[in-house]
């Protein structure tokens, strides 16, 4: 089965050809960060019209570089939600057209299980597993037992761990989006300099809370005053330990209430792409026997892929023309 993967529901047009024996034919990736950086964040009309602009384009190349003749896809997958609903419409109504042109099934796709089962579109990872998913709009710790059955433990109360990267960075001056930015500078940096808070940390659950971080970080910058390149590395290199940190100790957590069959941890999303964490789940992972498993860096950003191979893993023959994007759609 060969199924096109389009996703649209932030900064990134990418449209994806994947075969159900994980051949990735190909993965174009349009990043609007440019066009929304003098503004320091994603402005969701900009993204829509950006997405329609590029759309058929960035679909064509994929076709392109596949190899393929736009025949020989068998469905299409789109991300339905959740997300900035201007550009999940563009998304998703480009892919119904396609379907409908080439009378193939239409698969409606949830934006936060193409990043949970990633992991496993690139490793051989079975069914159940625990999931990390950090992204720019989600926080979320989830038992993963099959593509279509998840039992969530824990959530974050208020920001994103990604939106936390992403307004540190704006407030140590660091161009839209800070996360691998931070992640640069940190490697220059002392992350036991500043002592910054674990919000939740002391709490037996697995929900976060990244707000009180924030709001820390900005009065250690106030404190500071007039600073040094190096005291920002310092705070960019403390700033990822303390996320660090706070993962493991929700993790921590986690594993002594999950499914005792769970034997991986998975780590994905948008932060899942930041070395210096993953290498420390790691650690914590083999210290608790357990694998531990996430996607190489291109998969764990947004890109169509992750959303054809979640197509692929949910088709069940049915064709969901009638399936209506949305702005919010839970794990
Ligand atoms: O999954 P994603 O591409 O989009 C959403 O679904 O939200 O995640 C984007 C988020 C941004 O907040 C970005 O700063 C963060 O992922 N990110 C990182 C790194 N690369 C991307 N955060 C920390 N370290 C990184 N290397
Ligand atoms: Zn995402």
């Amino acid at each position: 089965m060969i199924v096109a993967g389009i996703e649209t529901s932030c900064d990134e047009t990418s449209v994806a050809i994947v075969k159900d024996d994980k051949t990735i034919l190909s993965n174009m990736v349009l990043s609007q960060i440019e066009t929304h950086k003098k503004f320091g964040g994603v402005v969701p009309e900009i993204a829509a019209r950006a997405h329609l602009d590029a759309i058929s384009k960035v679909f064509d190349i994929a076709i392109e570089q596949a190899g393929i003749s736009i025949s020989q896809i068998d469905a299409i997958a789109a991300t339905c939600g959740p997300g900035l609903i201007g550009g999940v419409i563009v998304g998703s109504s480009f892919a119904k057209g396609i379907a409908i042109a080439l009378n193939k099934p239409f698969i409606p796709v949830n934006h936060l299980i193409g990043h949970a089962l990633t992991p496993r579109l690139t490793n051989k990872l079975d069914y159940p597993y625990l999931l990390l998913l950090a992204s720019g709009g989600h926080c979320i710790i989830s038992e993963i037992l099959g593509p279509n059955l998840s039992r969530t433990l824990g959530q974050t109360i208020d920001d994103s761990a990604g939106e936390c990267f992403d307004k540190v960075a704006k407030m140590l001056a660091i161009p839209y989006p800070g996360g691998p930015k931070i992640e640069q500078l940190a490697k220059s940096g002392d992350p036991l300099k500043f002592k910054l808070p674990l919000p939740l940390c002391n709490k037996k659950n697995c929900n976060f809370s990244f707000s009180g971080l924030k709001t820390a970080v900005l009065y250690t910058i106030k404190d500071l005053g007039e600073r040094t390149d190096q005291e920002k590395n310092n705070l960019c290199a403390s700033f990822q330990e303390t996320i660090t940190k706070i993962f493991i100790n929700k993790l921590k957590y986690a594993i002594e209430i999950m499914d005792p069959n769970i034997s991986s941890i998975a780590f994905a999303g948008g932060v899942s792409a930041n070395q210096y964490i993953n290498n420390s789940l790691k650690d914590f992972s083999s210290a608790n026997n357990l694998k531990f498993y996430n996607a190489p860096i291109g998969l764990c950003t947004d890109n169509g892929a992750m959303i054809a191979w979640c197509g692929i893993e949910q088709f069940d023959g049915s064709s969901r023309l009638d399936f209506a994007p949305r702005s919010t759609w839970p794990l």
